[in-house]
Order: C-alpha cells, then structure tokens, then sequence
C-alpha cells in the first residue's frame, strides 16, 4: 500500500501521512477523522459506503489530479515571447537569476532545487521551533532546515513556509532582503540583500508571473 517509490497517486498521497518521519499518523487515526462528522458525509456522498482508507487515499489522489499547473506568463516568456511578462518582472527575473541569489535554491523548472535549506524560518523566537531535516539526518546545521518549495503558482497560495508564518509575498521579499533569521546553521546563500523599494517591486513582479492556468476536474 505505501511501498517505494510509489507507483500511483493513491499511493503517494498515503504516504507523507503514515510515514514516520513526516505527520506520522496510524492508519486508524485516518479513518477515525475520516469518519468524523466534519468529513463523513462528504465521504459517504463521494463512496455510497463508510470510509476506510484506501477511500482517503483515493480522495486525495483526485484532488492532487486536478492541480496541473503551465503556461504561467513566465513560461511564455521562457519560450520565447519576450513581451509575455511585463518590464518590471523581466527585472525581476534578472534581479532572481543574480544579485538576490534566489536561484541558488529556486531552480529549474519547478522552482526548487529540491534540497534542504535553513532559511532561518523555524529561529525566529531565537530558539528553533521546528527542526525540520535534522530529525531524519541529525546533522546540526539541518536544525530547521526545510526542502526549497516550488515557487509555481506562488501568488496563490498564501501563507508562507512551512509553518504560514509570513502572511504575503512582499514580506517574504523582506524576509529574505533582511537576511533571513541568524541561526548557527543559517545557509551561506541567504544574507542581507540591501534592495531598493523599485528592486523589491521587481521581485513580486516577477513572482506573480509565475501564475498560470490550473486545469480543474480530469
Ligand atoms: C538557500 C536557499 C534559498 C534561497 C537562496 C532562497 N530561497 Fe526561497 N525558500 C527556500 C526554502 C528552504 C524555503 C522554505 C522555508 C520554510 O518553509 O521554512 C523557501 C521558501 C520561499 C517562499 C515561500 C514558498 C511557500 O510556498 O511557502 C518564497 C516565495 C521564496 N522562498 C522566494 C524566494 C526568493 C524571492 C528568493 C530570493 C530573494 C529566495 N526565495 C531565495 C530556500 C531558498
């Protein structure tokens, strides 16, 4: 049911969910909400049975196939309309791709480089709230360390990192122009970046760019 790597979607979805190291649950604990009078009727409208788990798996599999994100602006101007993003994200992108260092980490066609980083999120009360990779590698400057996010979509999907700890997308250019959190394991590629009011303009340009069309029910 949860082998590796998984093969489906119903496989995958189950997966982060009874892992141990990620939310860790029991298959009873899923059903049990499953079952609770917050999701039951839906499930029992969705299934015409009571819900068990590969049901769960299931709903959550349809859910993950309607998300397809594409043809963002950016990827237009990516494929060779330069008038596809506006002059402001096209600075923005160059700012990106530069002195804001973003694609140290925000990479490739996702945005990510898929590797973890300590960006400082989990330090801001000057102790770590949530130590992220170290609890799997228990290498000390893994101590909230978080795998880099896609930025697709990012203008959509309000709060930010992992904990919805910044609220919009210009704070979290501020967040990362101050420097990022200082912690002992703080990445080297995130430092203060000194950028003007136009420069953090630029950014947000640039990152609202990356909203496409999401195709909705397959
Ligand atoms: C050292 C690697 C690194 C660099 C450099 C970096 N990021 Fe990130 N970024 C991350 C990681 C890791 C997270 C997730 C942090 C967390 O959730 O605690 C993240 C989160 C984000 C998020 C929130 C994503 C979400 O879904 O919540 C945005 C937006 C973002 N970064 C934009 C940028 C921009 C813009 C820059 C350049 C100014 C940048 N990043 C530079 C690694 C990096």
């Amino acid at each position: 049911m949860t082998g590796w790597p998984p093969s489906t979607l119903e496989q995958q979805a189950l997966g982060p969910i009874l892992n141990p190291n990620e939310l860790g649950a029991t298959p009873d604990a899923v059903v049990a909400l499953a079952r609770s009078s917050r999701y039951r009727p839906q499930f029992v409208a969705a299934f015409e049975s009571e819900p068990g788990i590969f049901d769960v798996a299931a709903a959550l599999a349809s859910y993950v196939r309607t998300i397809v994100a594409g043809d963002a602006p950016f990827d237009r101007f990516i494929a060779g309309d330069a008038s596809a993003i506006g002059e402001s994200a096209r600075r923005g992108f160059a700012l990106f791709r530069t002195h804001a260092r973003c694609t140290t980490c925000h990479a490739g066609p996702l945005l990510s480089d898929e590797r973890f980083h300590n960006t400082g999120v989990a330090w801001r009360t000057g102790t770590v709230t949530d130590e992220g990779r170290y609890r799997v590698t228990q290498a000390p400057a893994d101590r909230g360390a978080f795998k880099t996010p896609t930025l697709r979509e990012i203008a959509r999907t309000a709060p930010y990192m992992h904990d919805g700890s910044i609220p919009s997308l210009a704070e979290v250019i501020d967040f990362y122009d101050s420097g990022g959190v200082p912690n002992p394991g703080l990445d080297r590629e995130i430092r203060p970046l000194q950028l003007s009011k136009t420069e953090k303009q630029d950014l947000l340009a640039f990152l609202r760019s990356l909203t496409g069309t999401i195709r909705e029910g397959m």
